[in-house]
């Protein structure tokens, strides 16, 4: 099942998110879900609140599907350790159609647990690093714009504003 995807403006994006402490077959068809849903919307990356629910799930696919290995899901995670810079562009699902050069790290480790509720320590550079970072913040009600200027974000702020006045939105 695809879900719609929760855009900037809902409260459930800006609110840290709650622990999952059910693990089992709804948890894994809600992660199918996450996804199929993901997939369908050309993202990387995936995390809970943008589909309306506030718990501390994401799903990562750097590959864009092309590599079940790459197929990452973790479950109430944190990041353990941030190292180095990077500056990309980046964009995210709930602010469709605006990207920035976003500074995140070079080499994010993240600690959560899997599927089944084993522990997992991802370790990711380049890409996944960021995708790591940007999903987790997820998680903490952080969006990317955050970590712009003042400037950067209260324009593109002023522009989802105006979007969502006319009904574009
Ligand atoms: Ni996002």
């Amino acid at each position: 099942m695809i879900y719609p995807i929760v855009k900037y403006g809902q409260d459930v994006l800006e609110k840290p998110a709650a622990g999952v402490k059910e693990f089992g077959a709804p948890l894994e068809k809600l992660v199918e879900d996450m996804f199929e849903t993901m997939y369908a919307a050309n993202g990387v990356g995936l995390a809970a609140p943008q589909i309306g629910l506030s718990l501390r799930l994401c799903v990562i696919d750097v590959s864009s599907g092309q590599d079940p290995k790459a197929r990452l899901v973790l479950v109430n995670p944190a990041i353990m350790s941030r190292d180095g810079e990077q500056l990309e562009e980046e964009g995210c699902l709930s602010l469709p159609d605006f990207r920035a050069k976003t500074a995140r790290p070079a080499v994010t480790v993240a600690r959560g647990l899997d599927i089944k509720g084993q522990p997992v320590e991802i370790k990711g550079e380049g890409l996944l690093a960021r995708a790591l970072s940007h999903e987790i913040d997820h998680l903490d009600g952080k969006l990317f714009i955050c970590h712009l200027s003042r400037l950067k974000r209260d324009s593109i702020l002023r522009r989802v504003r105006r979007m969502i006045k006319a009904g574009e939105w």
